[in-house]
């Protein structure tokens, strides 16, 4: 038996010594020292020794098997170290190749404007309307004649107005004032919210107008609401909006839905008052429409205008934006062109 174990060890360290991978290795291990390996079979026959020469054999099987263990070791250590490097060697990054950047998306700026403008008003005691309470598809009656736009006004002729066929009375609004009757309607005083959103205009495309665009709309109705409020509220939102040093000024107008009215320059921010092309010349530029709400428009939605009084405001968002950041074409928002909404 001795001699049969030291033939399977001359065998098994012919084989090692043959192996030339971690699979040949494996498959000698299998060979010899499993289970079902030659060394077990020997060691089954033990039992059929005496005391004795179960001792000796026994333990020259393990000393065999040991050095057979311990062989095999070093060599799998050799091969895997050897198919390490190669791999390394083959998969070894060029940490000086340029990385590869990940696109990230942004707001585009008419939502930052929106956002700037809308927190400012939130600042001053603002809050938004839900959408279904400014909704874009409108009925005349919300758009126009709430609004104390009489039937005849030009505002209402086909050329300014986009009418949805099969339906006379539906219209896509043409401005977000339509939002101040959905607020008042069926509400008690305190109001005191603000409706951004997009309006259309069946006008004919070019650098300052496009046939739709955003608004915000304002509206602040209580007890004892004056021109002077109106004043407060919106200069201070210019001087945050501009900066401090931008001079401002209140210009007479006339709007349906208010009385008095007035519209609000802030001073060119290309020229500082000195007259150039984007201010026609006049060193101001109009921002937005105001006034104190017409007592016909607050006795429609059932406020009494004996007891209630409020003012409110609508302005254009591209306008601001372009007038903030120099923007000299307003179709530059919608054309999706990145090397302009890159510059944001
Ligand atoms: N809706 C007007 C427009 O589109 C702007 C406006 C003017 C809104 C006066 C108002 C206002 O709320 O009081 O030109």
């Amino acid at each position: 038996m001795k001699e049969q174990l030291e033939k399977i060890y001359a065998n098994a360290a012919a084989d090692i010594e043959k192996s030339a991978s971690i699979t040949d290795l494996d498959e000698v291990r299998a060979k010899y020292l499993s289970r079902k390996g030659e060394f077990n079979e020997i060691k089954k026959n033990l039992k059929n020794l005496s005391d004795e020469d179960k001792r000796i054999v026994g333990s020259l099987a393990n000393q065999i098997t040991q050095k057979l263990e311990t062989s095999i070791k070093a060599k799998h250590d050799e091969f895997y170290k050897k198919e390490l490097d190669a791999k390394l060697l083959k998969e070894k990054i060029d940490i000086t190749l340029p990385g590869k950047f990940e696109r990230l998306g942004k707001s585009h700026p008419l939502t930052t404007t929106t956002n700037e403008i809308v927190s400012i008003f939130q600042s001053l005691g603002f809050s938004v309307v839900s959408n279904s309470q400014s909704p874009e598809v409108e009925t005349e009656y919300y758009n126009f004649d709430a609004l104390n736009v009489p039937k005849d006004h030009p505002a209402r002729d086909m050329q300014d107005t986009f009418y949805v066929e099969n339906a006379s009375n539906v219209i896509l609004r043409s401005q977000t004032s339509g939002a101040q009757i959905h607020a008042m309607e069926g509400k008690n005083p305190p109001i005191r919210i603000i409706a951004p959103g997009r309006v259309y205009r069946n006008e004919s495309v070019n650098a300052r107008k496009n046939n739709f665009f955003h608004q915000i709309e304002g509206l602040y109705v209580d007890k004892d609401i004056t021109f002077g409020d109106l004043k407060g509220v919106l200069n201070e939102f210019i001087r945050i909006y501009f900066g401090a040093s931008r001079p401002t000024r209140f210009r007479n107008s006339f709007f349906p839905f208010t009385e008095p009215s007035a519209e609000v320059d802030v001073q060119c921010i290309m020229c500082e008052g000195k007259g150039c092309r984007i201010c026609s010349g006049t060193g101001w530029l109009e921002i937005l429409g105001s006034g104190m709400v017409d007592p016909n428009v607050l006795r429609g939605v059932g406020i009494d205008p004996d007891v209630y009084s409020g003012f409110a405001f609508g302005m254009g968002i591209e306008r601001l934006a372009m007038l903030k950041y120099a923007v000299d074409d307003i179709r530059l928002f919608f054309n999706n062109d990145e090397r302009f909404l890159n510059q944001f």
